[in-house]
This record gives C-alpha cells, structure tokens and sequence, in this order.
C-alpha cells in the first residue's frame, strides 16, 4: 500500500526516519553514513532510504521545504509507514549576536508565524516542543562528545524572504536561536499522531550579519550534525 508521495512497499521504513529538507542529502547520508541503503521511494524524486547503522534499521528521507511539504510526507510515514521517531536535520539562519556560523542548535520548542498548529488546536496557541527523549540523548551525547549544542526556541518561518527588520529584532529579543521553515509543522504532526520529534539545526546563515557559509562548508557542517544524531540515537 503506497500513498500520494510515497511509494515505498510496507514495512520498508524503520522506525527513525532522519528528516532533511533537500532529497539530496538525504541520498548523501544514506550513501555516506548507512550500510545496505536501498532506495525505497521515489515520488517527485523526493527520495528516500532505509539502511542500518551499527546494525540498526534507520531511515532516511527527504522533505522539500515549508511546513506544508513537511508535514505531508510526516503525516504519510506516520500513519502508513509506522514511522515513530522522525529526525529533522537542517540549516537555519542566526538572528542573535552570539550565535556563528557553524553552530548546532537543538529546538526544543518551534514558534511560528505559520497557521497550521492553530488550526490543529480550536485557534489556540499550541506550545510545538520536541520529544523530551529524543532531545535528551541528542543534547547528552553532544555533551559527553564535547560538541557545543545551543538548546532553546527556533522560528518556523513560511516566507524566507523576509525583510521586515523588526521582526527580525523581536526574534533576537525574543531569544529565538534560529530562524527555518519545518520544525513547528512537524513538531504538531508528531504532536496530533502521538509520535516523537526532533528538530536538529546547523546554522548556515546569519541574517544580520549578512553571512553564509559556502557550499563546501555546508557539506561538512551537515555532516557533524548527522553524526552527532546517529550517534546519539542509535
Ligand atoms: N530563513 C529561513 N530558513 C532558513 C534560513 C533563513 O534565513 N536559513 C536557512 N534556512
């Protein structure tokens, strides 16, 4: 049985599904980091994989961008894949002056300026929070590897475009640690299906510094990230 955007046979997730946003990473750490990756879906090239790590079945797949996409392809591995740890592995911008490029950052908590967990919750204002849990073994095996994590509040955002200078301002008083544009969708998804998440972030940019880092950068950078989750989950 397939859905609309996943056309993956049953039972050929694993439990954790490792999040990206770009189908291209995801390939990228089911080459780089798992053993026996099969591609198990394809849909829109939105690819996805299951593999082991250390022996352990782990998954692995793309999720486009915006809590729309996301949350279509959680809600799908979710319900039919019987998927119940999902992983977010992505980049965010910086908006606070001691945050650099390079950081890592684990959102505990995703606000929003997005629509979608008001309407999941009679208009009200859903706290979206990840899986204590999973946030713990991730933030505790930063600690005993000495990898420096900032844990706190990022900022789902809908419009990446954005050039509204006193939000950005608010953002910083605020104490929110990175801006994207998934963590608060999915952190309502798991919420609604009794399921776990987490949202683990590299910060790739830092808006009001005008900084980013090149694509090389990026590369390694994202691979620190994926290594610290695995190791630390698995
Ligand atoms: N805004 C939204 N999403 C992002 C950004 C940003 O500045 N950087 C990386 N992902």
């Amino acid at each position: 049985m397939t859905t609309p955007h996943i056309n993956a046979p049953a039972d050929t997730f694993a439990e954790l599904c490792l999040l990206p946003g770009d189908p291209l990473r995801a390939k990228f750490i089911a080459e780089r980091f798992l053993d026996n990756a099969q591609c198990v879906t394809d849909v829109r090239n939105m690819l996805g994989y299951t593999g082991t790590y250390k022996g352990q079945p782990v998954s692995v797949m793309g999720t486009g961008m915006g809590i729309p996409s996301c949350s279509i392809y959680a809600t799908e591995l979710i319900r039919h894949y019987g998927v119940s740890k999902l992983v977010r592995l992505g980049s965010c911008g910086a908006v606070l002056p001691h945050i650099n490029l390079h950081d890592i950052i684990l959102a505990q908590g995703a606000c929003t300026d997005s629509g979608v967990n008001r309407q999941r919750f009679n208009n009200f204002d859903f706290a979206a929070i990840a899986d204590f849990q999973l946030l713990r073994k991730v933030a505790e095996h930063a600690e005993r590897s000495a990898v420096n994590v900032r844990v706190g509040n990022v900022f789902s955002a809908d419009l990446f475009y954005q050039s509204d200078p006193a939000l950005r301002s608010r953002l910083a008083q605020m104490g929110i640690l990175g801006v994207e544009m998934e963590a608060a969708g999915l952190y309502g998804v798991a919420a609604e299906h009794g399921v776990s998440a987490l949202t683990v972030l590299t910060v790739s940019d830092h808006i009001e510094r005008g900084e980013a880092m090149s694509s090389q950068e990026r590369q390694l950078g994202f691979s620190a990230m994926v290594e610290l989750t695995l190791d630390a989950l698995i």
